[in-house]
């Protein structure tokens, strides 16, 4: 059933994808090329999943259109990882199972890609399929889940200033929580804004998204220590070697499960007053922290 779910998403987030970002021919074709190199390279599509699922939990069945809102996301989560992979950030060299995008295309050409990346993301959210209203909406929590305050580059800026020493429980919770938990909100919460939610329903979502945004950067800093680079696609070990702030390094791997597993069921209470409706988003909530890659 929930296999069913996230490959169902995936192929409609692939295929949206597939149709709206410009071809590898499109002149300039390095940078096409390059922009297309990141996004087709076997992502899991967690964000696109987690707002279309939402916003059929409020709708009852998916809105047209929504998985443009969903590519639109991917494209923005693509860009923060070429970013995050550059030299001057993570310096990884395998994403997705492929040599990162600076190795494959040199290292001005990836921090283009990722520009690019972001900006088509908001063409196409401004052509969204709902009312003008709701894409201001949509616009605005997507620029500020990916921002300096409480937002992706804020948590990004502050990953880095961690490195080489040790953040207190405090620190970590906020960086883990603006560097990826507000992205994942956000998918969710736009998801919500698409299909005409409430404002009940959408400060549900919001608690759900909070605590299972928090989850699932604690899964990916354990899967860093307890899987392969073959298995993740990515350079295992690494925060480790580049001495990052981490859930297991700061409390160690058994706790930092038992945190992901109770940060899972407290998200899960939140969405208790939809009902059955929201049996799939709370599967996949599940998902997040028993993921292998
Ligand atoms: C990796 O995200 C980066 C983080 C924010 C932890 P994912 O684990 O969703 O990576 P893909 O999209 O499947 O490659
Ligand atoms: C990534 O955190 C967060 C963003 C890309 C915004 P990590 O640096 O832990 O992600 P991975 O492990 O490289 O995918
Ligand atoms: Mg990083
Ligand atoms: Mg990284
Ligand atoms: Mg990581």
């Amino acid at each position: 059933m929930l296999k069913d779910t996230l490959q169902q998403g995936q192929k409609l987030a692939d295929a949206a994808l597939e149709r709206l970002l410009p071809q590898g021919t499109q002149v300039p074709p390095s940078i096409h090329q390059a922009m297309r190199h990141s996004v087709f390279a076997g992502g899991k599509r967690l964000r696109p999943i987690l707002c279309m699922e939402s916003a059929r939990m409020v709708a009852g069945d998916l809105p047209k259109g929504v998985e443009e809102l969903g590519a639109a996301i991917e494209m923005l989560h693509t860009y923060s990882l070429i970013h995050d992979d550059l030299p001057a950030l993570d310096n990884d060299d395998l994403r997705r199972g492929r040599p990162t995008c600076h190795v494959a295309y040199g290292e001005a050409t990836a921090i283009l890609a990722g520009d690019a990346l972001q900006t088509y993301a908001y063409e196409v959210l401004a052509r969204l399929q709902c009312s003008a209203e709701q894409r201001i909406r949509i616009v605005e929590e997507l620029s500020h889940a990916t921002g300096t305050i409480e937002g992706m580059i804020g948590g990004q800026v502050m990953d880095l200033e961690y490195e080489h020493k040790r953040a207190d429980a405090t620190t970590l919770e906020y960086i883990h929580r603006a560097k990826t938990g507000a992205l994942i909100t956000a998918s969710l919460l736009t998801g919500c804004i698409y299909a005409n939610a409430n404002s009940t329903e959408l400060q549900r979502v919001r608690e759900f998204g909070r605590a299972a945004g928090l989850a699932f950067q604690i899964a990916d800093d354990i899967l860093d220590v307890t899987q392969t680079s073959e298995q993740l696609g990515k350079t295992a070990g690494k925060d480790v070697a580049s001495e990052k702030s981490t859930y297991p390094a700061l409390f160690g791997l058994p706790k930092a499960e038992e945190m992901a597993d109770r940060l899972i069921n407290e998200a899960c209470s939140a969405l208790d007053s939809f009902g059955a409706r929201a049996e799939t988003l709370k599967a996949i909530a599940r998902y997040l922290v028993e993921r292998k890659k």
